[in-house]
């Protein structure tokens, strides 16, 4: 994503703000901070930080060094605004500099993967995000998932629709795809890219990550499908996103 196009989510930072709703609360909040796992004392890098959310989660429980990144200043304000009234010692920029380099037991980045608008950007960012893991560092990122439900009414009930650009041929690799929310009355959009589950693997390989796994967003408090509000099910039998993560090569 260039910094041109990081314009589209200066105004939507309220709205990925509020982790209230089912989605971020019963599903993807808890299963990406069960996959991280424990905290304690860790350098974390959170790439494509929008307002911070993650990082305060992070740093509540205990993180060390936590840097939070975002390209679109309406986000980095928002987040440094919100930390500093948590009094959380979290450092936010919307540039990246080389003296990051490899400083990261953990990057993160939640929803930024679709936001590379070709496959060369793709690789760019993985690239990036990468770099800034020490050898053996881990990075937990989330794309939107291969096998996403192309309905555009599909995910209505949990506040957004995906559209493909192409409805006949959405799973596309590089198709553009219109992310519209509809969520407590919130109107408005941002475009996505989409990237087949063969491209994610190879900008990730060549970024130099070692040993992915895949892991399907669950609701984690529930101990099965069938023991979650009925609300989730559809959600969880077709989650718009998965978790990919992996290791930085020794
Ligand atoms: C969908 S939001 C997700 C925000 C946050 N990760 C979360 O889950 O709440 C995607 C964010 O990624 C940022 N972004 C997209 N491409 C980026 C890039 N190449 N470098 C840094 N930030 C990027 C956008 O500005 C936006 O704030």
């Amino acid at each position: 994503m260039s910094k041109d196009s990081a314009a589209q989510f200066n105004e939507y930072a309220s709205l990925y703000d509020d982790v209230t709703g089912l989605l971020s609360k019963d599903i993807v909040v808890p299963s990406v901070l069960r996959t991280i796992g424990e905290v304690e004392g860790l350098s974390i890098f959170d790439f494509g930080c929008g307002t911070g959310v993650y990082c305060r989660f992070l740093k509540e429980r205990g993180a060390g060094r936590v840097v939070g990144y975002d390209l679109a200043e309406g986000m980095v304000n928002f987040a440094r605004r919100r930390a500093e009234k948590d009094a959380l010692n979290i450092t936010f920029i919307s540039q990246l500099g080389p003296d990051l380099s490899g400083q990261f037991d953990l990057v993160l980045a939640v929803y930024v993967m679709p936001y590379a608008t070709s496959e060369n950007e793709l690789q760019a960012m993985c690239a990036d995000m990468v770099g800034l893991l020490r050898p053996g560092g881990r990075l937990v990122t989330l794309p939107i998932h291969p096998s996403y439900d192309p309905r555009p009414s599909y995910y209505e009930p949990y506040g957004f629709r995906l559209i493909a650009e192409n409805l006949e041929t959405p799973h596309t690799n590089g198709g553009r795809v219109k992310l519209q929310f509809c969520k407590n009355g919130e109107q408005g959009a941002v475009f996505a890219w989409y990237w087949s589950a063969a491209s994610l693997e190879r900008a990730l390989g060549q970024a130099g990550l070692q040993s992915l796994t895949w892991r399907n967003l669950a609701a984690p408090a529930y101990a099965t499908l069938d023991k979650a509000p009925k609300e989730l099910h559809a959600y969880l039998q077709k989650p718009h996103s998965i978790i990919i993560q992996g290791v930085r090569a020794g």
